[in-house]
């Protein structure tokens, strides 16, 4: 969809305030563990070896960060850049996929964590979305993040072709296959029209963000399912109101023990971890 029909979208929607389509719920109560960006404390973020360790401690979701390359791949990625995560720089919109497979997104890692380095993650490179479908199949849940739609011209629809390739819409398991999430609200309400079978879910990204009115959770359960925010940034009375408006509350980015205990107190649904088993150990400690 071009940008100038989207505005429009969104507009008539906010004119008549709703969005047409009804919202496909997350009906499970268990209690998400997303492994965030892979488990990003063991493994180079959002390389396959960090998918691969994520399923291997068991958590929920394996959750991947998505930006574009200049010939419209999508692949795994926090940034916007390549600095940080590679040993190459610039944007990656500016990258063929050919010229960003030529970098190292392993040997950052080694170096800024020693104690978990290991010289099999020097040859790892920057996953696409199709390998990483192509590698775990409806094996594991995604939890997906449209991280800069507004940089990227299609991004949605492309995800969305993917997602129907690989047969991981319309399943109806209580614990959803996939979820999309995206700071962008714009992208999420065009992302729902597009496809209302994937539960949604809208980031907020700081406090002033996560002052919601009443209104306002009325109005993004119209195309989410759900909110993810920062733990710092909420309290208890917020996750459970909420609850009363039927949204899920996942919370990131839980480093420490004391984030996570202050997930279980607050009632959230979910938390993105680093480490999965660090998340779940302290989870069944707090619980039983
Ligand atoms: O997607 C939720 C959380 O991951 C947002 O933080 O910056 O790690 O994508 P970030
Ligand atoms: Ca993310």
């Amino acid at each position: 969809m071009r940008k100038y029909q989207l505005i429009l979208l969104i507009f008539v929607l906010l004119i008549s305030g709703c969005v047409g389509k009804e919202v496909t719920p997350i009906a499970s109560e268990e209690f998400f563990i997303i492994a965030h960006r892979g488990a990003s404390t063991y493994a180079p973020e959002h390389t396959m070896v960090a998918y691969e360790v994520a399923e291997q401690l068991g958590a929920t979701y394996i959750e991947i960060d998505l930006q574009m390359t200049k010939d419209g791949v999508l692949v795994a990625m926090h940034d916007e850049t390549v600095d940080r995560t590679t040993e190459g720089e610039g944007l990656v919109k500016d990258y063929t996929l050919e010229e960003l497979k030529e970098l190292n997104a392993g040997k950052w890692f080694n170096e800024t964590y020693p104690d978990f380095a290991n010289t099999a993650y020097e040859k790892a490179r920057v996953p696409t979305l199709r390998e990483i479908f192509d590698n775990f199949g409806d094996r594991v849940n995604y939890y997906i993040e449209m991280k800069s739609p507004k940089i990227y011209e299609e991004m949605e629809e492309e995800l969305l072709s993917l997602l129907e390739e690989y047969n991981l819409l319309n399943h109806e398991e209580d614990v959803p296959k996939v979820i999309v999430q995206s700071f962008n609200r714009a992208s999420l309400i065009e992302f729902h029209e597009l496809e209302p079978s994937i539960p949604l879910i809208q980031l907020l990204g700081n406090k002033e963000e996560a002052k919601f009115t009443n209104q306002e959770m009325k109005s993004l359960k119209t195309y989410a399912s759900g909110i993810g925010v920062n733990v710092n940034a909420v309290d208890g009375t917020f996750v459970h109101e909420a609850h009363e408006n039927g949204l899920k509350v996942h919370l990131f980015s839980l480093i420490g023990e004391a984030d996570i205990k202050k997930a279980l107190l607050y009632k959230a649904d979910g938390i993105f971890a680093d480490a999965p088993n660090v998340a779940l150990e302290i989870i069944d400690r707090t619980q039983n």
